[in-house]
């Protein structure tokens, strides 16, 4: 409400007027008539801050070093002070008045839908008290049955850890866990390691996190913290998922593809296992939807706790959201009180660009203003960067936090006091027609806008800059998010469900159902990856397939290797793609180096190949830190690589492939990427361009490809992005003849000569589109 009342006062606001023109005194008198048709922050104009200083901002580098220093001298007293103080915080959380209504109400119902502001210490608390409730005592009840199953298993299932002979009595004592989604990595990394340190336990050991390539639970976890996606993969290996006693599926809100998903799968296992706990819970508008999809569930509201929220629009629309959203985080710098500035953008690309902007112009001010730090967060941020967002700032100080969509309900981060909204985000867009995947910058919708003002009024009344009219919020902006279902590639998701046994996914429990176009087209790459039968059946290689938690085309391409007999090298592959285009390090100063040492590593034949050079010269330096220096590759990305090869190697013994090296057979690699990635297949055309083969769009080879200049006749690309141009990323040369061979299913003859080469789809195929089609009308 603080938000809607602020809103209709805008007009009386009048932002730059009020707030920046009045404070301003020391940067001279503006010229008001000038600068009036001008935005807003045209004021902080480089000439007009000529006062250059020494550079006295210290490094957040420092800081942190000193602050770990004295870290080294506390002593245990400490520990347990700080431990107290965290007790006590607990019980400052808006959640906590709630604590014994909120138990008596799970008591009372198998599914609650959970609703609170962000920051009123659902995730972080509900976990505690459902484990200080008893909810992770061992259900004695059910042991006898748990053991018939268990030695059911044993007969087929003999890789699991050594059998005690005594194996009962180590199931009795096995507790259960709550388990607790999010869709996030960072969020579920962050909350395990906040939860971890408010029980005193090592992360990893009772409290415990899994994301996908990094798992960091053990056999003595009992609070479990996950991606969406990650208990959707357990379901795989325990389709009740027993092992749990409660399951939140927290964030709700976001319906992320997974979400969406986990929603209709733990429904239908709460129908038989009565003492199941299910906890939806979500920030805030869409409980009723999910309480009515919960067969009415009822919805339990934890007030939040929150201030007035003042809002400010920009009176024209801004034309770089990001030169405006640094801009204003000066003014708020120079003008405003202390307290912190957290800043919407949309990727770590913009959060870089932000941050050296920043960081310019705040040495260019020098000494004239208080200290500001600059904290940038996004999902593939190191993760003991990631931490680093919640220290206070030292006193006198600002912090300034540059976030993705992060930080909108996922991250609560104490002490903001003003946002900046620029009002876009990243958001996947995914064109059925043609099966195209895309990130593209969105607008954010109504709901996502007032969620992030709602940042700026957890501690106090705050301020909440939003870069765009009220003309546009109101206008311009859709009032809720499309789900995830909606606008992505579906492929992955069918091949799980395929083979969790739900054949059919028309009539899946959706919240909401995914287009039919998207279903149809699902169920035709898959058909053509060979995953699924023309009685559109799973197939022993799609079952394989879905052993490896990658996108369909990536699990063909592993099981591919073995047929060519360069698993190795197709591991390694797979694994540097995965960490996509972040492994090559361009420092500004030094562009002309990093490029010729980029080039340097070059390999004919493409860039996959380019990338297993990388990684196997890397590894012959026994995986060194200083190689990776002198050679402008980023460490902390080759290292996540190795950690996610680690990973998919250990899951080639589940599919029982032999990991075979053979790195000189360069054809047979690029015939193993062939088999996953046909359908990524552009031919040359003319002057530079290419045209994909499957739906004649015109591409180009991105500049960085180390086949940029060489033009090969038919090209696979690992992926299109979209820039100025459509542009082919991480490209491989191939041979024609190479089509037919590694995919039948598509590929009608031998040579793809003439413009329409590709196979129809099977009559059943047809008929799956009929079927959806009288479904869905
Ligand atoms: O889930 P919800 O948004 O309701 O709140 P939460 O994530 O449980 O956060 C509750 C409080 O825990 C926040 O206000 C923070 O003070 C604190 N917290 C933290 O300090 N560090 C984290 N990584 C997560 C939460
Ligand atoms: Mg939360």
């Amino acid at each position: 409400k603080a938000n809607g009342q602020a809103g209709q006062n805008f007009e009386q606001r009048k932002w730059e007027d009020e707030v920046i023109h009045t404070a301003l005194p020391h940067f001279g008198s503006l010229d008001k008539e000038a600068k009036s048709n001008q935005p807003k922050y045209d004021y902080i104009l480089d000439e007009e801050i000529q006062f250059v200083q020494q550079l006295t901002i210290p490094g957040v580098n420092e800081l942190l070093q000193y602050k770990e220093k004295s870290k080294i001298n506390e002593h245990e007293d400490e520990n347990k002070r700080k431990h107290r103080s965290l007790q006590e915080s607990r019980k400052t959380l808006p959640i906590y008045r709630f604590r014994e209504d909120l138990m008596n109400a799970i008591r009372d119902h198998q599914v609650l839908i959970i609703e609170g502001e962000t920051g009123s210490g659902k995730t972080t608390q509900l976990t505690q008290y459902l484990y200080e409730e008893g909810y992770c005592e061992p259900d004695t009840e059910n042991v006898e049955e748990e053991e018939e199953e268990e030695e059911e298993e044993e007969d087929y299932d003999d890789d699991d850890n050594i059998k005690l002979p005594n194996g009962k009595k180590k199931k009795e004592k096995k507790m259960m866990m709550i388990g607790c989604t999010q869709p996030r990595r960072v969020a579920a990394m962050s909350v395990a390691a906040r939860v971890a340190e408010e029980m005193n336990v090592k992360l990893g050991r009772e409290v415990g996190y899994a994301i996908r390539f990094e798992d960091c639970s053990s056999e003595r976890t009992i609070i479990k913290y996950m991606t969406d996606g990650m208990l959707l993969r357990e379901f795989l290996s325990e389709p009740d998922l027993a092992s749990y006693s409660v399951l939140i599926v927290d964030e709700a809100h976001e319906r992320t593809l997974h979400t969406d998903i986990l929603f209709g799968l733990v429904k239908d296992i709460a129908r038989f296992r009565p003492k199941l706990k299910l906890l939806i819970s979500s920030a805030t508008l869409d409980a009723e939807k999910f309480s009515q999809f919960f067969d009415d569930a009822p919805i339990f509201r934890i007030p939040g706790r929150r201030f007035p929220v003042d809002i400010y629009y920009t009176k024209a629309p801004e034309a770089d959201y990001i030169d405006a959203a640094v801009v204003t985080v000066l003014q708020i710098h120079v003008t405003q009180p202390l307290g912190d500035v957290l800043v919407f953008l949309t990727g770590q690309e913009e959060i870089e660009t932000a941050n050296e902007m920043l960081l310019e112009r705040t040495r260019r001010l020098g000494t004239k203003i208080k200290e500001l730090i600059i904290l940038p967060i996004y999902s593939t941020l190191p993760s003991d960067m990631q931490i680093r967002i919640f220290e206070p700032a030292p006193l006198g100080a600002r912090k300034v936090i540059l976030a993705t969509n992060i930080a909108e309900t996922s991250l609560t981060i104490d002490g903001i006091h003003y946002v900046i909204d620029p009002g876009f985000c990243k958001q996947k867009t995914y064109n059925a027609r043609n099966g195209m995947e895309a990130l593209t910058i969105t607008p954010i919708s109504k709901a996502s806008a007032n969620q992030r003002a709602g940042r700026a009024g957890r501690v106090a009344p705050g301020k909440c800059f939003r870069l765009y009219t009220s003309w546009a919020y109101q206008h311009e902006l859709d009032d809720n998010s499309i789900p995830e279902i909606q606008r992505t590639n579906l492929g992955n998701v069918v091949l799980l469900l395929k083979s969790l046994g739900i054949n059919d996914l028309v009539n899946f429990d959706y919240m909401d159902p995914p287009p039919m176009e998207t279903l149809r087209l699902a169920f035709e790459q898959l058909y053509a990856l060979g995953a699924l039968n023309h009685k559109v059946e799973l197939t022993k290689l799609g079952r394989r397939m879905a052993e490896f938690p990658l996108d369909p085309m990536l699990s063909k391409t592993i099981l591919a290797s073995e047929t060519y007999k360069c698993s190795a090298e197709i591991l390694t592959i797979v694994s540097m793609l995965s960490v996509n285009n972040s492994i090559f390090f361009r420092p500004k100063d030094k562009t002309l180096l990093a490029d010729t040492a980029r080039q340097g590593f070059f390999t004919p034949g493409g860039d996959h190949l380019t990338l297993l050079n990388v990684y196997n010269q890397w590894k012959d330096t026994n995986y060194s830190t200083q190689w990776c220096y002198e050679n402008f590759i980023q460490f902390r990305s080759m290292n996540r690589a190795r950690q996610v090869r680690d990973q998919l190697e250990a899951l080639m013994e589940r599919v029982e492939i032999e990991i075979q090296s053979n790195p000189a057979d360069t054809i047979g690699i690029r015939k193993a990427i062939c088999s996953g990635f046909f359908y990524h297949t552009a031919k040359f055309s003319k002057n530079g361009m290419y045209k994909t083969v499957r739906h004649q769009q015109s591409v180009l080879i991105h500049p960085n490809s180390c086949l940029f200049d060489q033009i090969p006749r038919y090209v696979i690309y690992f992926e299109l992005v979209l820039t100025t141009k459509e542009y082919m990323r991480q490209v491989i040369e191939i041979e024609n003849e190479w089509l037919r061979e590694t995919a039948p299913h598509f590929y009608k003859t031998k040579k793809l000569d003439d413009d329409n080469k590709v196979k129809k789809m099977p009559k059943v195929l047809g008929k799956i589109k009929a079927e959806l089609e009288r479904n869905y009308s």
